[in-house]
């Protein structure tokens, strides 16, 4: 019942930063989902017979192309395939899945914080045996494969009943639909001390997470409320809808203001936390604070050795390029390796594989450590719930010591969202023309000391990623950073990180955006944001 259907290439299936990611009426076309599915298969050796872990974030036209992927996955000789119940896996959840039954590999089915719907985004992703993202050798190889593609492979079989856990036989494949929070939750139990998280609840300690009705209800349900006895009503928007109830599903200062809001005001609760539409990224908000995503990265990597998980100490840390430098001070203080990458998780995992760092981190909200191979919002609320019970202190106290001690990375980034790709992609192009000549350059009282190109040479494998995004880099430590998005499926983002360092605490209490001002203002003098895009303003500042 194996059947060839005949098929020809589309020519825009090239992965971006985290997958193959497009409105889902282009995901409609015929064959789209199906050829994209067939080029990861066509990129891969020797997985007959093997594991498959397929799951996605429940979001619109998720189900379908489960059912496609698992079809798919028997005619081209996978032995067996391990979905979630109701075709729903976390990203960190699939990536510990992948690892736990020593798949071959799996497919998650996202488009991460991007909204979802009928006429919104939806995304394919492969994820290779140790649970991290395919490197950029398999992902080219698929973009090669899905231009020359003549067919595909699949079973003509009923679809498989996804809304319950059970075994079921799909010619000569097995399909276990599996519970899709069990495994996630009892690797969360090894790490932390849910004693101690428990007896902070019991006394008192008050939190609010935002699922925003996405993958994460379910897994921070169980883990936060049953499993740790946090009050029922802690979790909020906690059932995954499949246009995640007309939100984005991205936890950051705009789309989860609300939250922000509550954290801020009167009788604010001790603790505040979301994560995003496939569970990967966090949000970390205390008492009267936001805490930055590269702060966030900073502390949990000085205080993880208070979790059990954690308990001998950390083998190094790796941050993105555009993340800020407050976790290097963190590692030189412990004496440990420091790796900065391009963006997008599938750098660090080389680095975790060889047992080179245990902490990693994304200034875009992304923190996560060796347990898995994506990162994990979750996990990083965990760990801080832990840090909070281990010291007795609140987010405030530990954040403004952190500072203290280290001194202050002044952070923000800028987003020009849906502008046109012509107009973006001059502007990256004059600015890296202007490299040779920025060195020496005075931009009011700042003075320019280094630009580059970002490029990476990976220390376990040895490839290398070039322009990987323009780095203006000033004397003093400032710095700031642009580049384009490579997870947008409409017109050209463009992001600007910026930084300042700050040693002297007596000048730590200033808003982010007036102690960025000066740089904020060189920005905008070395890439003409305003007449090449014609923005005045950015759509997101984070
Ligand atoms: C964005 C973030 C990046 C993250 C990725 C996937 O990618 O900037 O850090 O890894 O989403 O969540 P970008 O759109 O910038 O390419
Ligand atoms: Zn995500």
């Amino acid at each position: 019942m194996i059947i060839t259907v005949p098929t020809k290439p589309y020519s825009d299936q090239k992965p971006g930063t985290s997958g193959l990611r497009k409105k889902v009426p282009h995901f409609q076309q015929e064959n789209y989902a199906e050829n994209f599915i067939q080029s990861i298969f066509d990129s891969l050796e020797d997985f007959k017979g093997k594991t498959l872990v397929i799951g996605g974030d429940g979001r619109f036209y998720n189900r379908e192309v489960i059912q496609k992927a698992i079809k798919m996955a028997a005619a081209n000789g996978f032995g067996r395939v391990l979905v979630g119940q109701g075709g729903i896996l976390s990203t960190p959840a699939a990536s510990n899945v992948i690892r736990k039954y020593k798949a071959f590999g799996g497919i998650i089915l996202s488009a991460s914080h991007n909204p979802g719907g009928p006429t919104e985004d939806f995304g394919i992703k492969y994820n290779i045996g140790n649970g991290g993202p395919a490197p950029e050798k398999i992902t080219d190889a698929i973009y090669a494969n899905s231009k020359t593609i003549t067919s595909y492979k699949t079973v003509d079989a009923p679809d498989i009943n996804l809304d319950q856990v059970g075994n079921f036989d799909l010619g000569e494949m097995h399909v276990d639909v599996i519970d899709p929070v069990a495994d996630y939750a009892a690797l969360m139990e090894q790490l932390f001390d849910f004693n101690a998280i428990r007896n902070m609840f019991s006394l008192g300690f008050r939190m609010v997470f935002d699922a925003m009705s996405a993958v994460t209800g379910p897994y921070a349900k169980e883990i936060l409320e049953n499993r740790l006895g946090a009050a029922e009503g802690t979790v909020r928007n906690f059932t995954p809808l499949p246009d995640f109830g007309g939100h984005h599903p991205d936890p950051n200062l705009v789309h989860a203001k609300e939250l922000y809001d509550e954290m801020m005001g009167h009788d604010a609760p001790d603790f505040g936390a979301a994560s995003d539409g496939d569970g990967d990224r966090n949000l970390i908000i205390g008492q009267g604070i936001f805490v930055t995503p590269s702060d966030s990265l900073a502390i949990l990597a000085a205080n993880a050795s208070l979790a059990p998980g954690y308990s001998n100490g950390i083998a190094g840390i790796a941050r993105s390029m555009p993340t800020s430098a407050a976790a290097d001070r963190v590692a030189e203080k412990l004496k440990i390796g420091i790796y900065e990458t391009p963006t997008g998780w599938k750098f660090f995992g080389n680095l975790l594989d060889a047992g080179k760092v245990t902490i990693c981190g994304e200034e875009s909200a992304g923190t996560g450590s060796s347990h898995v191979r994506e990162k994990d919002g979750l996990w990083a609320v965990l760990l801080w719930l832990n840090v909070l019970a281990a010291r007795g202190e609140s987010v405030q106290e530990i954040v403004r010591q952190h500072w203290a001690a280290f001194g202050r990375n002044y952070y923000s980034r800028h987003d020009y969202e849906e502008v046109d790709a012509d107009a973006a992609n001059g502007l990256m192009d004059a600015l890296r023309a202007s490299l040779p000549t920025l060195p020496g350059t005075k931009i009011g009282a700042l003075t320019v000391e280094k630009a580059d190109d970002f490029a990476y040479h990976d220390p376990v494998d040895h490839s290398e990623s070039r322009k990987q995004g323009v780095r203006v880099l000033f004397a003093g430590g400032s710095r700031v950073v642009f580049r384009l998005s490579g997870t947008g499926t409409s017109g050209a983002t463009l992001r600007v990180y910026i930084e300042r360092y700050e040693p002297d605490s007596s000048r730590h209490g200033i808003e982010t955006q007036e102690a960025l001002a000066d740089l904020i203002a060189a920005a905008e003098e070395l890439a003409q944001i305003r007449s090449r895009t014609g923005r005045d303003t950015p759509s997101v500042i984070t």
